[in-house]
């Protein structure tokens, strides 16, 4: 018996395995049921009682051998194809492309806003999304009766402390009034970001949408200056042929106010669905800062005045690329995201 098993270790070591065939017919020879080694362990039972001993020993070694070799061979990867070498191989295909995204079209549409006031020397400014009513209503001038407070319009958020609730700032406005408390004139600040209202969804309307805030501080800033940057700022974003107009207004912080449209690029403003026929749209307000405000923030207003304007990035975005329907912009829709790929 111990020949046997000398010489069945001999033809195992001789074994080649280079390929997941020759694994395979490998694992069957030796180690299947009917392979050879349980032909051997068969064999045992035959072996007289005073040689089992060594015998089994014998045995148990060849079977933990053959069993390893089997183990290093599947180790190495024998067989797996992305391992072997395949000879109709064609390394000159070329690879896969990486399927990347794109940007956010708000996120494009903020950029280009940020970037035209950037080259007449703002600077981009943040603030928090959750507000005292401070800066996001009082310091801005609006009586305590004002509409906008009103639940309909607001989300207000319970006040750990007890105090008076916090609320979702409604507008990016709220993030002047900190740049002007804690910042001296000159002040030339953008300020994009995301807004809040109660308000139920529709192709029109969103609970939450961005807008981005204008602010110029110094002294002897002029309503000619709001005038000539904001056409400055149209022609930049829409084409050097628009024009703007602008049409008296109010908000509480400025005085006075106006609401700024720009002539349609999209029928050259003869008149189309977009802009109802009118030839212009409407795309900001804005005004000159109410002398209240400034105080309210620390800013001596018999020494300095200055202007603010605010705009709805989703509606620039919606006239820039016609998109129909508010709701696109977070639903995440890759058909209409992978629109965007150009741009960004
Ligand atoms: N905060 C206004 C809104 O949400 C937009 C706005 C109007 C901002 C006039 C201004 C401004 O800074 O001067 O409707």
């Amino acid at each position: 018996m111990l020949p046997k098993i000398a010489s069945l270790k001999a033809l195992a070591e001789a074994e080649q395995i280079s390929t997941a065939d020759s694994l395979e017919t490998y694992r069957i020879k030796f180690l299947s049921k009917k392979g050879l080694l349980n032909e051997l362990f068969d064999d045992f039972k035959n072996v007289p009682g005073a040689e089992k001993r060594e015998v089994g020993k014998a045995l148990n070694e060849l079977k933990l051998f053959l069993e390893e070799k089997l183990q290093v061979a599947r180790d190495s990867n024998i067989g797996d194809s992305a391992n072997s070498l395949d000879e109709n191989l064609d390394l000159t295909l070329p690879a896969d492309v990486y399927a990347i995204g794109s940007r956010h079209p708000l996120s494009v549409v903020r950029g280009k806003i940020s970037e035209i006031f950037e080259r007449i020397g703002y600077t981009v400014a943040d603030g928090p999304e959750i507000e005292d009513d401070w800066h996001n209503f009082s310091a801005l001038n609006f009586p305590a009766e004002h509409p906008a407070r009103d639940m309909q319009d607001t989300f207000f958020v319970e006040n750990p402390s007890g105090d008076e609730p916090f609320v979702l700032r409604t507008h990016t406005s709220s993030v002047q009034v900190r740049m002007m408390e804690t910042s001296k004139p000159p002040i030339r600040m953008i300020m994009p970001g995301r807004v809040y209202r109660n308000e139920a969804i529709s192709a029109r309307a969103h609970c939450f949408f961005h807008q981005t805030e204008g602010l110029y501080i110094d002294k002897a800033v002029s309503f000619a200056d709001l005038k000539q940057t904001l056409l400055y700022f149209a022609k930049e974003l829409f084409g050097n042929s628009v024009n703007i107009r602008l049409r008296p207004s109010y908000f509480p912080f400025t005085e006075p106010s106006f609401e700024v449209d720009v002539s349609c690029s999209i029928c050259g403003a003869k008149g189309c669905n977009v802009c109802k026929y009118t030839g212009w749209l409407e795309i900001l307000g804005c005004g000159m800062v109410d002398p209240n405000v400034l105080d309210n923030c620390g800013i001596d207003s018999k020494e300095y005045t200055g202007f603010a304007f605010g705009m709805g990035i989703e509606r620039i975005a919606q006239l820039l690329y016609r998109v129909p329907d508010l709701r696109l912009y977070s639903e995440n829709d890759l058909r209409f995201l992978n629109q965007f790929k150009a741009e960004s």
